[in-house]
């Protein structure tokens, strides 16, 4: 290059370029300066060599010893925050709520639904708002937090007891009468109708729904989701990604059939409400209440309605045998306050140990140790940190619930977390097992109010029992692994009481 034949106006420009270039690396330097520490990261693999990619929140609760309540591991070419402790993950989700309320793109879950992410849970920007706020709304006409939904419950739990009694206090196994009674719940919500437990459809999607919640938590879709182009070689993806398009079939079916009998003066379900809204849109661009949101916010609602409690109740019938003389006491007060007529809400306020075993149950079961993950919608400080937009946020929700400043003993089940000297309930500031903030959980009202009422009335009508040869001490309280964290698959005896 001749240097001297350049115009002036092109040596101001290069001048320019140069200033901008030094800005950057200033501004590079400067986060990289600020950006939370974490382990020394190899090439290609990051940190994948040291995470326990089954349970990765034990290894994340280990390096928050090390570097603290914010930082940084890189899962492949990902770099992640982890924010741990009770005082830090409220100071992001809750004082810098709109900060990190984004979601990351979650190559599985971009491939299952090519590559465009609608729906509510995993969605982000615009569409989540809009579809967040009409699942809030439409949730509530339908009955979440009112009567209507207790009477539901309440029906559904009939049916449940009376599956339960047949077996006659032979061991049995509860995962799918659970499921399918949970299911039943968010089902007559959003397809206004309940299903036999036998209905072989219904069984079918109970399975789809199962084997996805594993699949998702398993540590080949982790490494799926660090490198992408590995995914033909992966068993679970081809499985993930078949069983939601028959998840998706299905729902396109149930309505294309709500669509011929849509009757905008009688709306029976979340289907029709989101039907009828469609119409309403249409001749707009009708981007948000597009066939594609509809499948994804009931095949969500669907999964997040039944994974999350029935695995919750699986929980608390297991603590309830191991720990016996807890589950009398749950049963004395059930006596005293109710009797033998069907638990309501209402009761809630007058029996405190029940409250505080339900909670207990669900802070120690930690079902979602990880939480979701959340991302950064904007450059944010935190603890004296930088983090910049778009990054891939871990609120560690496993380590809220077992804050040793938070909790007197937080690795064992110990209802009185929740009750004061004299016995009454105390709520907790660090109990967030539906998490905080803008991206809190959509169904905790009633996904609280279903734990209430299926917990005691099914401590009202059984006790719960190891099979026989099985002793107290056998039963394991050790997690498996899943997007949600079941216990260990086992047997309960479920003796009827007199
Ligand atoms: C014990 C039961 C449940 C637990 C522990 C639970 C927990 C959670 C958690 C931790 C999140 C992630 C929040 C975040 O990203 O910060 C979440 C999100 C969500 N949950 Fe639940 N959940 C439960 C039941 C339910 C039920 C019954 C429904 C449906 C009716 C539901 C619907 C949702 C939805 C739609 C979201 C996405 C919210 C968003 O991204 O804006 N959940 N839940």
């Amino acid at each position: 290059m001749d240097w001297v034949n350049i115009a002036p106006e092109g040596l101001l420009f290069i001048l320019v370029l140069l200033l901008i270039l030094k800005r950057q690396h200033v501004w590079n330097s400067h986060t990289r300066d600020n950006f939370p520490p974490g382990p020394r990261a190899l090439p290609i693999i990051g940190n994948l060599h040291t995470v326990d990619l089954k349970r990765p929140y034990l290894t994340m609760l280990e390096l928050a010893k090390t570097y603290g309540p914010v930082f940084s591991i890189q899962m492949g070419p990902k770099k992640m925050v982890v924010l741990s402790g009770y005082d830090t993950v409220k100071e992001a989700l809750v004082n810098q709520a709109d900060a990190f309320a984004g979601r990351p793109k979650i190559p599985i879950l971009e491939k299952a639904g090519k590559g465009r992410e609608k729906g509510v849970i995993f969605s982000y920007g615009e569409n989540w708002k809009v579809m967040r706020r009409f699942t809030l709304t439409t949730l509530r006409d339908f009955g979440m937090g009112k009567k209507a939904i207790e009477d539901r419950v309440v029906e559904e739990y009939r049916c449940l007891a009376d599956t339960i009694e047949a077996q006659k206090g032979k061991p049995l196994e509860m995962t799918l009468m659970l499921n399918a009674a949970v299911a039943n719940v968010i089902v007559s919500i959003l397809l206004g109708k309940r299903y036999d437990y036998e209905d072989p459809t219904f069984k079918r999607l109970l399975l789809l729904v199962n084997e996805n919640a594993r699949i998702l938590g398993a540590p080949s879709i982790s490494i799926y989701n660090m490198f992408p182009f590995l995914g033909f070689l992966l068993k679970d993806y081809k499985i993930f990604i078949q069983n939601v398009k028959e998840i998706s079939a299905f729902i396109k079916v149930t309505f294309i059939e709500h669509l011929k009998a849509l009757d905008r003066n009688d709306q029976r379900s979340f289907i029709d409400a989101f039907l009828v809204r469609q119409q309403e849109e249409n001749g707009k661009a009708n981007e948000y209440f597009s066939n594609e949101n509809l499948i994804e916010v009931v095949r969500n609602l669907f999964a997040a309605g039944m994974e999350t409690t029935s695995t919750t109740l699986r929980w608390g019938l297991l603590l309830m045998m191991k720990y016996p003389e807890i589950q009398k006491k749950v049963q004395e007060e059930i006596e005293q306050v109710i009797g033998s007529t069907p638990p309501r809400i209402e009761h809630r306020t007058q029996m405190p140990y029940t409250d505080a075993v339900v909670h207990e149950i669900q802070r120690f079961a930690n079902i979602l140790p990880l939480n979701l993950p959340h991302e950064t919608t904007a450059d944010v400080t935190l603890k004296g940190y930088f983090i910049p937009k778009g990054t891939y946020i871990i609120p560690l929700l496993a380590s809220v619930l077992r804050d040793k400043s938070q909790w007197e003993k937080p690795d064992i089940f110990y209802p009185e977390h929740f009750l004061d000297s004299e016995g009454k309930f105390v709520k907790k500031e660090a109990f967030i097992p539906f998490s905080a903030g803008r991206r809190i959980c959509a169904g905790e009202t009633l996904a609280r109010m279903e734990l209430f009422l299926f917990f005691t009335s099914l401590l009202q009508r059984f006790t719960f029992r190891p099979p026989p040869g099985v002793s107290i001490s056998d039963l394991d309280l050790s997690p498996t692994f899943g997007i949600t964290i079941p216990p260990v698959t086992h047997e309960v005896c479920a003796v009827p009481r007199s």
